[in-house]
């Protein structure tokens, strides 16, 4: 969808949308549309529910007097915050995207006190709800009737389009590394494998990107085995792509993101039951969010030295696959007991969160993995599971994930829990039973960051959703990538 700016002007046609504040307080495009439809757009409301509250909209279709095709009032509530303005840009293109018009001008005049800020959200939301994977269906499921969107333009009017147009500039990026990470995430695995996810990732080099990958050949130079252990069973080879941005001073510590990147999940020899199993072709959703907040962030030029390491594998059943009772050498010398290879998501980070400490000493390392189903039990679809090993990490992931709404809540670590993972045959086993599954999975990750502080998110619960939200269509989420952008600006580039 286009999304542009200009000074507010009520349209001649296609839709409008104007805002009302709680308490039916009408914005000054609201009542100037009133005037020109000689009271409709009072009488509508009259006739309604609607009083102005945030998530309520109300279309009047084709109004009398005028050449629109429809009016959309929407309400701000009280208080028009940034989620709420990006919630109604979502709302607003959610309702108008299959309403037959082709073009929406918004007017952005009410309810905030900086409206150049709020016409930017509401154009970031709009654009987020906008995202659609549909290039696998043919043009007989894919036309305006069977689901392709009407509208394809939204002009945001705003008095100071300029300055909009400005504070949109750094979030249009952001989106653009939300899509990509979506994209990824909702190919199947036939098409995302190690190798050509790793040949996605080279598209970054456009934006500034340094892009190198590690073959199995040179993993098994390093002593990667616990990754390698894992991609055995696979016809496709394993990769690690590391991506540096360096927006900062040379002299500066780079800050680490890792991710999971199972391209499929079977479960390998410790195969998962048939149903659902097609889910696990977003087992890769930890991986997908780090390649796009490398977008995000190479986009918008952040002023941060940044890398992110993604390791990519697929878990596979097969004679030459990985057994329970194998045992392996990691890349820190310890040995690990394969006690279930479908916990092979710590196998594959134990390297990459390894060989990061080591080869890059960053400030800090944030992981991303779709590690366990148990933190689905514990926190559903709301919060991802945080653990961390630093308090003033922990806390300012947290206070991103609340000025996003990509929320985490943090989890436990004790060493009491460590000892569950403890093998008589070697120097830890890759399961610790099934009491607190998601907490036994992060203190074996614990073991191969060294003294780096860490946080991990388990973004088991989120990475794919079912139901749709204002800003989230249903699928692939694109979870993190807003959250870590934002948490990077807030307190890595100053
Ligand atoms: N990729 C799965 C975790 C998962 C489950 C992600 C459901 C998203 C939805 C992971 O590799 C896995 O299989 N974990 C096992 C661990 C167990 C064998 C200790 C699990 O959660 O059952
Ligand atoms: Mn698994
Ligand atoms: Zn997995």
């Amino acid at each position: 969808m286009k999304i542009s700016f200009a000074e507010p002007a009520l349209p001649a046609k296609g839709a409008v949308v104007v805002l009302v504040e709680e308490n039916k307080k009408l914005s000054p495009a609201a009542k100037e549309l009133d005037k020109q439809t000689k009271g409709a757009v009072k009488r509508a409301i009259a006739a309604s529910k609607f009083v102005g509250k945030k998530g309520q909209l109300l279309e009047i279709v084709a109004p009398a007097e005028s050449n629109l095709d429809r009016i959309l009032l929407a309400g701000t509530g009280k208080d028009f915050d940034e989620l709420e303005q990006q919630n109604l840009g979502g709302n607003v293109y959610g309702k108008l995207k299959n309403s037959g018009s082709s073009e929406a001008t918004v007017i952005v005049d009410a309810g905030a006190k900086d409206l150049t800020v709020a016409a930017a959200n509401v154009a970031l939301g709009a654009r987020l709800a906008s995202y659609r994977f549909d290039k696998y269906l043919t043009k007989q499921n894919n036309s305006n009737e069977d689901g392709k969107p009407t509208l394809k333009a939204m002009k945001i009017g705003v008095a100071g389009a300029g300055a909009a147009k400005k504070a949109y500039g750094p979030m249009d990026k952001i989106a653009d590394g939300v899509f990509f990470t979506r994209d990824l995430v909702s190919e199947p695995g036939n098409v995302i494998y190690p190798e050509s996810l790793a040949e996605q990732c080279k598209e970054l080099a456009k934006l500034g990107v340094k892009v190198e990958i590690l073959d199995e050949k040179k993993m098994a130079k390093l002593g990667m085995n616990a990754l390698l252990g894992v991609g055995q069973g696979s016809e496709r080879e394993s990769r690690i792509v590391v991506m540096s941005w360096n927006g900062a001073a040379k002299s500066k510590k780079p800050v680490a993101f890792v991710g999971k990147g199972v391209t499929f999940d079977t479960g390998g020899i410790s195969l998962k039951p048939g149903p659902g199993m097609e889910e696990m072709k977003w087992d890769m959703g930890g991986s997908g969010t780090v390649i796009g907040l490398m977008k995000a962030l190479a986009g918008r030029k952040a002023k941060a030295n940044v890398v992110g390491l993604v390791g990519l594998v697929e878990n596979m059943p097969d004679g030459k696959a990985q057994r329970p009772g194998d045992i392996v050498k990691s890349m820190s010398g310890r040995t690990i007991e394969i006690l279930n290879t479908d916990a092979e998501g710590r196998l594959v980070l134990a390297d990459v969160l390894w060989y990061c400490q080591d080869k890059y000493k960053p400030e800090f390392i944030v992981d991303l993995a779709t590690l366990t189903g148990a933190i689905i039990i514990g926190l559903g679809h709301e919060y991802a599971g945080m653990f961390a090993n630093d308090d003033k990490l922990a806390e300012q992931l947290f206070a991103a994930g609340t000025a996003t709404e990509e929320k985490v809540w943090r989890m436990p670590l004790h060493d009491n829990y460590d000892k569950k993972i403890k093998s008589d045959a070697a120097d830890m086993k890759n399961i610790g039973g099934r009491d607190a599954g998601s907490i036994t999975a992060a203190q074996f990750l614990q073991r191969f960051v060294n003294k780096t502080p860490w946080a991990h998110l388990d973004i088991a619960g989120m990475a794919w959703s079912k139901e749709a939200k204002p800003t989230v269509p249903k699928g692939a989420t694109g979870f993190g990538v807003r959250l870590l952008d934002r948490f990077v600006a807030d307190n890595y580039e100053k």
